[in-house]
């Protein structure tokens, strides 16, 4: 492991060049204009595993982007590792509020502006970097294989049958994830638990036509009226959720574990001054990390209808519409809570307008114990590399995949994250620190050893 720190300051501006490369490829999975970006961004991952030395690399097709595989197998005895992570990122917008173009990467004060640079293309070549440093040092300690995939932020939703129709291929003893965040530099932390989600959209309509909003106005309803009053019930006085049954599932978590929660490093004031607000707002009873990972939340995503152009129109519009998330917990099924949804929202509809729900993805909350070996291994190699022993910590976030791998594959992962959330991931002037890139690509070797050392006994 010694010769790595050699590699790595001798390869460091290859590194950082290479992943600027990467960045380079605005493979928006959610907008279809940039299906052939998406598609070059798989073949350009394929051909940085090949030149890191994996083999059997592949681009394998599913019903929507594909996903990049590869391998190397130096033992049937060691234990296999299989990483994943993906090449896909958020639609750029509003662009009028980045400081560079997204996809033209800066590198100003120590970061990597790009979009995709924390989440995840970033993250995942922190990878591809730890094994060609492993490959050309003869230092590999187990078996890795690759899963890159390309349609993470639109829900994954042919991941499954990529998992089920690759079962054998896939086999591994845990699954390195690294697409979370971590407390910061100096404290790092290990991701414990990720919410669920679930996403929908509604439509609202009134009229059969816009109207004229003097002519009609006040004697029609509005959609968007009355959307803005529907989802301003769905949160009760104290910030909870207003919808029966919401909480009925909800898993609630130990005076212990909330206990330990309260002890992690966390400022409140810094947190409000980060973000330019007087005061946070959240569920009753809960303090501000608890709000953001062992709680149930609904959000307005997106909100349109009407005229939105310049200048004013007078108009009662047909329609309004919005896009609205819920983000689980342990316990709360993703595909209930829609069907609670939806049941409650075409409940409380007035009869002036019509309802309609629209599902979009889902997927369910994890949580991942810290006595398992993939857990010690991390949570050593961190130590090792940052000289502290990381917290763990649960998360806001979703990555539904973690417990489809766990029921399809049978395999548990390790969310091994080393961006921040000030990281800006999915908002204008997205970036990663460069010392974290180069953190992670230093540490994830440590990983490989210790989980190949202690497996052994
Ligand atoms: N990497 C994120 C998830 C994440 C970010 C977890 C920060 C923890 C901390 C992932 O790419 C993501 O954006 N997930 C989506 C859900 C997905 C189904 C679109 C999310 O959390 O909104
Ligand atoms: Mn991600
Ligand atoms: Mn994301």
């Amino acid at each position: 492991m010694k010769q790595l720190n050699a590699y790595l300051e001798q390869n460091k501006q290859r590194f950082l060049d290479e992943l600027v490369a990467l960045l380079r490829f605005p493979s928006i999975s959610a907008d279809k204009n940039y299906e052939p970006d998406v598609l070059q961004t798989a073949d350009a991952v394929k051909d940085f595993l090949l030149q890191a030395g994996a083999e059997q690399v592949s681009v394998i097709s599913t019903a929507g982007f594909p996903v990049v595989y590869g391998e190397k197998i130096i033992n049937a005895n060691l234990p296999t590792v299989l990483v994943y992570g993906h090449y896909d990122v958020q639609p750029a917008d509003p662009l009028e509020l980045w400081n560079s173009p997204p996809f033209e990467p800066v590198i100003k004060d120590g970061n990597i502006y790009a979009r995709g640079a924390c989440d995840d293309k970033g993250q995942m070549f922190m990878h591809v970097k730890a094994f060609e440093m492993m490959m050309k040092n003869n230092c590999l300690p187990c078996n890795v294989k690759f899963m890159i995939e390309g349609e993470e932020e639109i829900g994954s939703a042919n991941l499954e049958t990529f998992a089920v129709q690759h079962k054998e291929k896939l086999q591994a003893d845990v699954i390195l994830i690294s697409d979370t965040s971590m407390i910061s530099n100096e404290q790092p932390s290990i991701t414990t638990g990720l919410r669920g989600l679930s996403y929908l959209e509604v439509e609202v309509t009134g009229p059969n036509r816009d109207l004229h909003s003097g002519v009609y106005g006040g004697a029609v309803a509005n959609p968007i009226n009355i959307l803005c009053d529907m989802i301003s019930s769905l949160h009760d006085a104290d910030r909870k959720v207003n919808i029966p049954g919401f909480y009925d599932e909800v898993q609630e978590v130990s005076a212990e574990e909330r206990n330990s929660m309260s002890k992690a490093p966390f400022s409140l004031s810094d947190y409000k001054a980060h973000l330019d607000i007087q005061d946070v707002l959240g569920e009753k009873g809960y303090s501000t990390l608890e709000r953001v990972s062992i709680r149930p939340t609904l959000d307005v995503n997106g909100i349109w209808g009407g005229y939105t152009g310049q200048g004013a129109k007078t108009v009662l519009p047909s329609k309004a519409y919005a896009k609205i998330s819920m983000r689980l917990v342990p316990n709360q099924n993703s595909e209930k809570i829609m069907q609670l949804f939806e049941e409650h929202f075409k409940r409380i509809a007035p009869s002036c307008v019509q309802v309609k729900v629209m599902p979009h993805h889902g997927g369910e909350a994890a949580v991942t114990p810290t006595d398992s070996i993939a857990y010690r291994a991390a949570s050593k190699a961190m130590e090792q590399t940052f000289g502290v022993t990381p917290i763990p910590l649960r998360t806001g976030g979703s990555i539904p995949i973690v417990t489809m791998f766990e029921r399809v594959l049978g395999i548990k992962s390790i969310l091994f994250g080393f961006g921040l959330d000030s990281d800006a991931i999915h908002s204008p002037n997205e970036k990663f620190g460069v010392f974290n890139y180069y953190k992670g690509i230093e540490t994830i070797p440590y990983f490989y050893q210790y989980f190949a050392e202690m497996s052994r006994v």
